[in-house]
């Protein structure tokens, strides 16, 4: 359930269904545009810091996902929260490559939209297997994650020892999607 104002746009063309009606700030769950790039990585340098995706990547991330690529818009040029995720040309397996929040907007049950959202189309793009890694300490990603359903990837409890460079540990989850 969301506490927020929330539009979504379940649709390839855009089209906005309103979900809660509200006077002031509706948020719309939508696809990325490329138009959304520039906001999209100011956002995840909010977000992400020192660990947010270069910009060129960003843009080819865009390039080959864009239909797994969700923002959620506030209406007022600025995006609140985004989550990707990238399918193999062969297989029926995908990875979680961001899901953020920003602070001002978390605990309204926006996380739990962008992820129920990206799982339903991957679900129907025929896919069966959704992992992604998660900083071992990040117990918001990790709580939101187990109650969607994923589970640490054996063995070592999913923990992988500098799984991207020297200190930077991962945790590995992997939810296998119904059909
Ligand atoms: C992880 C993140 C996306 C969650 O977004 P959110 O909109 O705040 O999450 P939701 O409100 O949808 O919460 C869904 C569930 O996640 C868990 N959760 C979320 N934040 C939590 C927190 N701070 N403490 C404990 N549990 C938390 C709860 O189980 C919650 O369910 P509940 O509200 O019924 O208790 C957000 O905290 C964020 O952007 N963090 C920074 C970026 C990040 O870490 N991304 C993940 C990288 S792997």
């Amino acid at each position: 359930m969301t506490a927020e104002p929330l539009e979504r746009s379940l649709d390839h063309r855009d089209q906005l269904t309103q979900l809660t009606p509200h006077p002031d700030e509706p948020l719309v769950l939508r696809t990325a545009r490329e138009s959304d790039l520039p906001e999209l990585r100011r956002l995840d340098e909010e977000v992400f810091q020192e660990v947010a995706y270069p910009g060129f990547l960003l843009r080819q991330l865009f390039d080959m996902y864009e239909q797994n690529f969700l923002v959620l818009d506030d209406g007022t040029g600025r995006l609140r929260g985004y989550v990707l995720a990238a399918t193999r040309a062969l297989g029926a397996d995908s990875w979680i490559l961001g899901l953020c929040v920003t602070q001002d907007r978390r605990r309204h049950g926006l996380g739990r939209e962008l992820m129920t959202e990206v799982l339903d189309r991957l679900r129907r793009d025929g896919i069966r297997v959704v992992r992604l890694t998660v900083e071992p300490a990040n117990l918001a990603a990790i709580f939101l994650y187990r109650d969607l359903g994923f589970r640490p990837e054996e063995p070592d409890g999913g923990l992988r020892p500098d799984y991207f460079g020297p200190g930077m540990h991962r945790q590995i989850m992997r939810l296998d999607l119904d059909h």
